[in-house]
């Protein structure tokens, strides 16, 4: 046993205690991807997945991903100053003319994009903002560049609040001043308040980098996100998304002037020195956009989604804190309440939520995020309320006597049809677990 091996004790022994409770919530392997998927013998509702408009399943993505491994083979052998092709340039061109910007380079992992255009641009002369629930990839991003200009300011200030960014850029020394801020946040599905923002970046001179890998493709009135719902498309210098969201594919890419584009092409290290994007990635991303572009229908029933999902909590009496949009977390505020409530849902209604516990929120803020997508049927939606109404009681988060606002005839229907679709999705395995269940059931209860 080495020192190694020490720095893994204390966290191993809290990953077991909560395995042996049966609450460990991480690396359950599913059998599909979708809003609902098979684990074992069961069919699980799933409200965990950031893939919002359903296209990773797409018939049309598919295919073009497989048309893309078919001509150009799994993998391109080098990073992209070696590694691009015609397809790359051409989903760059078409990302650029989509968001309005003169281009755009495509990384990887939306992670990568980050860490490499907040490396390649700070330096000692920089401060850096950030908003203080910055996701990951921003923060490893300063900590990167920090790394190489230690004399690099970095301030945070809080969240969404403009008051708080206009007293940072004050109180910052340094003459660049560099603002990134974050578009829909992930884990409380609430929306940055761009417009102010940019009012401020530009009466402090600084420069402004949006990461709105939530947003676009999902949210505005032709899907360019949180700058299309503001307004200020044209505003943000530095625009960061990824396909790993609505685009239902993986990879990252930043749009923005020509000469930003060309110097990160060169400085960012995650670009320079990673392997570049396979082809059926590229290939899906791009009929991904023809989508998106394309069909604004696909916005509306996530929008749709949302309201109804969101509507459904706040009857129960369920706290979503800010939320606004298809990502909506349910406050529990209790480490082992919220871990208890995600497995009591997980094991007792089939029902896939991701607890949030300390160090990812606050303690305090613990909760359970529900990431509703384009792809979840009413009825899934339905049977979640209801299945969360009689959890939430047993648990004591919510009152005794809570119930949906569902009438009889609507409870019903959701119920039949989440059977119907539990059946179709696990199958043999599902029924047979079922009959299980009911024989165990009779057994204990009825005297023959
Ligand atoms: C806000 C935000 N930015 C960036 C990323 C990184 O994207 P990717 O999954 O493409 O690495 C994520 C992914 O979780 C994210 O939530």
């Amino acid at each position: 046993m080495s020192w190694l091996h020490d720095k893994t004790t204390d966290l191993l022994a809290r990953v077991q205690e909560a395995k042996d409770q049966k609450a460990f919530p991480f690396f359950r392997p599913f059998e599909n991807v979708g809003p609902r998927v098979k684990m074992g013998a069961g069919s699980f509702v799933n409200f965990t997945s950031n893939d919002y408009l359903g296209l990773s399943q797409h018939p049309k993505l598919i295919k073009a991903a497989v048309a893309g491994t078919q001509h150009y083979g799994t993998g391109l052998g080098s990073a992209r100053p070696q590694a691009t092709s015609v397809r790359h340039e051409e989903l760059e061109r078409r990302l650029a003319q989509w968001l309005s910007y003169d281009d755009c380079a495509v990384f990887t992992t939306g992670y990568q994009a980050l860490v490499g255009v907040l490396q390649a641009f700070c330096d000692d002369e920089t401060s850096l903002i950030l908003d203080k629930l910055s996701h990951a990839s921003i923060i490893d991003g300063a900590l990167l560049a920090q790394g190489a200009a230690p004399d690099m300011e970095l301030r945070f200030f809080r969240h969404n609040s403009p008051k708080a960014l206009r007293r940072a850029l004050e109180k910052s020394d340094n003459p660049k001043k560099l603002v990134m801020a974050e578009g829909l946040f992930s884990v409380d599905g609430d929306m940055a308040p761009l417009a102010d923002y940019v009012e401020i970046c530009k009466e402090f001179d600084a420069a402004l980098i949006l990461d709105d890998a939530h947003g676009l493709g999902t949210l505005g009135a032709t899907g360019r996100g949180i700058a299309e719902i503001h307004g200020v498309l044209r505003d943000v210098d530095i625009m960061i998304g990824t396909f790993s969201k609505s685009f239902g594919a993986t990879g990252g890419f930043v749009c923005a002037d020509q000469a930003l584009v060309d110097y990160i092409k060169l400085q960012a290290r995650s670009f320079v020195y990673s392997a570049s994007l396979p082809l059926a990635q590229v290939e899906a991303a791009l009929t991904a956009l023809d989508f998106i572009e394309r069909d604004h229908w696909r916005f509306k029933k996530l929008a749709d989604n949302g309201a109804f999902f969101r509507e459904g909590l706040i009857d129960l009496g369920l706290d979503i804190n800010n939320s606004e949009t298809h990502i909506t977390p349910i406050m529990v505020r209790d480490e082992m309440q919220t871990l208890k409530f995600a497995a009591y849902l997980y094991h007792g209604a089939n029902v896939l939520m991701m607890p949030f516990v300390s160090p990812g929120v606050a303690p305090g803020k613990e909760r359970m995020r529900c990431n509703v997508t384009a792809a979840h049927s009413r009825s899934e939606m339905g049977y979640t309320l209801e299945a969360l109404a009689k959890i939430g009681q047993m648990l004591e988060v919510l009152p005794a006597g809570t119930c949906t606002k569902a009438n009889n005839l609507q409870r019903v229907m959701w119920l039949t049809e989440h059977k119907i679709q539990s059946v179709r999705n696990a199958g043999l395995g599902y029924v047979k677990g079922e009959l299980g269940k009911a024989a165990s059931w009779a057994k204990e209860r009825l005297p023959f």
